[in-house]
């Protein structure tokens, strides 16, 4: 019986364990000295908890929920924590004895996504909530927080990406104006933002499709459209994160794939991670507590994924070593050697990176060296290949192999592929 993991999962295994365990232990650490404490909920809920507080007309809650059992029976596999958090909180009468809480949590959070690099079926998030109060002074020490726990861990070239959205009262007026802009050009419009006018046309504005993105790029900014108080809250935290010395953009189409979000959001993002490209998510939420039954207070948290943390590191530990090298050419036999060299120098000549073996060393030292040297192909050269006359191009990412006529066409194959390699943090464990 062949059994493997099910899709979207992974096995950590203990090396890779080691360098998980030093990710969460700088998140204690930043976290211990912000005075947050943890929590550590079940990892499945009330289906009506995450329906009610993340909101019907999601992605998440309309087709990602890992769902068994019916009506009030039914659980979920929590697809995120805030919501379990804030359940927490007012189960445990938080709010009378400490309304103010500053608290962090780590675990498997699951999503039924189509997987793809970044994005799995089980991931794991490292999250903080502070629950209790509305200064804006608060959403910038959650920001700070995100910030100072990446500088900690050596991550470098993440973005902050800083909005308000005000709350569902105050943002009417807005949505009202975006619906008329986009109903208007709906004919170009995807297919999914046509849905999105009548159900939430907020997501459109999050929509990756690039006709998508030149229109809803033309739109009014929320921040122009809502109250005084709450364009004031923005500039304070704008205001306070310059104070922390935190760089942040303001991205005035940034909007949050859930309906608890009030006033500030944001998203830290990362040039290395492609096109799933969020580290950490997060935002105000000060309607969630009294629409869980609770009194009315403020919050503020985010989200980081682990897995994306990891894949950041690891594509800045390739852009510090260096862009690796073009083609490693291994040949066997001095006959082949000879090939190699003229194909080297064709090759560098073409200013592509090459290299060959000068030592007459053996296939697999030779391939231990173009792994070294981080090449991105390799042609092997023997007996057999000077016969056929064929030069076969193996990608060293897929292990996909091109048969091409001569050294020619596999400079127009690896310019064709374009792409430098990418980055100086020890990821050994
Ligand atoms: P979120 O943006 O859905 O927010 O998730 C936060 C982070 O979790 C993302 O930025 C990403 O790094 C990671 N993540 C999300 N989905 C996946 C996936 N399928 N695979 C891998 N990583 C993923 C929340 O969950 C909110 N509860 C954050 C929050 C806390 N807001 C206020 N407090």
């Amino acid at each position: 019986m062949d059994v493997r993991c099910p899709l979207g999962t992974e096995d950590i295994l203990p090396e890779q364990a080691l360098v998980w365990q030093k990710v969460e232990r700088a998140a204690r650490g930043v976290f211990a000295r912000y005075g947050y404490g943890e929590i550590r909920t079940p990892i499945f809920e009330s289906t009506r908890l995450f329906v009610r507080s993340i909101g019907e007309t999601t992605d998440i809650v309309e087709k990602e929920m890992y769902t068994i059992g019916e009506g009030d029976d039914s659980l979920t596999l929590r697809p995120e924590a805030t919501a379990p958090v804030v359940r927490a909180y007012l189960q445990h009468n938080l709010h009378k004895t400490k309304a103010f809480q500053k608290l962090y949590y780590i675990g498997p959070m699951f999503r039924h996504e189509r997987p793809q690099a970044g994005r799995k079926r089980q991931f794991h998030q490292i999250g903080v909530e502070a629950i209790g109060a509305t200064d804006p002074l608060l959403d910038a020490e959650v920001i700070h927080l995100a910030c100072r726990f990446f500088d900690e861990i050596g991550l470098a070239g993440y973005t902050v990406r800083l909005n308000a959205i005000g709350t569902p009262e105050s943002r009417g007026a807005y949505r009202d104006l975006i619906k008329a802009e986009l109903s208007a050009q709906a004919d170009a419009l995807c297919p999914d933002c046509r849905r999105r006018l009548d159900r939430n046309v907020f997501r459109a504005l999050d929509c990756k499709n690039r006709g998508c993105i030149a229109i809803t790029r033309k739109l009014p900014r929320i921040l122009d459209h809502l109250p005084q108080a709450e364009r004031d809250h923005f500039d304070r935290v704008c205001d306070a994160l310059r104070t922390a010395g935190t760089d942040f953009q303001e991205d005035p189409y940034l909007v949050r794939g859930f309906d608890y979000y009030t006033g500030t959001v944001f998203e830290v993002t990362h040039g290395g991670l492609g096109s799933q490209d969020a580290l950490c998510g997060g935002g105000r939420y000060d309607n969630l507590i009294a629409d869980l039954g609770g009194p009315s207070l403020g919050a503020v948290g985010f989200a980081m994924g682990v897995e994306r943390i990891l894949m950041a590191l690891e594509a800045t530990a390739e852009a510090a070593e260096g862009p690796g090298l073009d083609i490693y050419l291994v040949c066997l036999g001095d006959a082949a050697r000879l090939a190699a060299f003229g194909h080297c120098t064709a090759l560098r000549q073409a200013g592509l990176s090459a290299d060959t073996d000068y030592e007459g060393r053996s296939l697999k030292a030779q391939m231990r060296t173009a792994n070294k040297l981080r090449a991105r192909h390799v042609v092997l050269l023997g007996d057999n290949e000077l016969a056929s006359g064929v030069l076969k191009l193996k990608n060293m990412a897929t292990s996909e192999e091109t048969e091409l006529p001569d050294v020619h066409a596999v400079i127009r194959e690896i310019r064709g592929r374009g792409g430098e390699g990418a980055g100086g943090i020890d990821l050994n464990p």
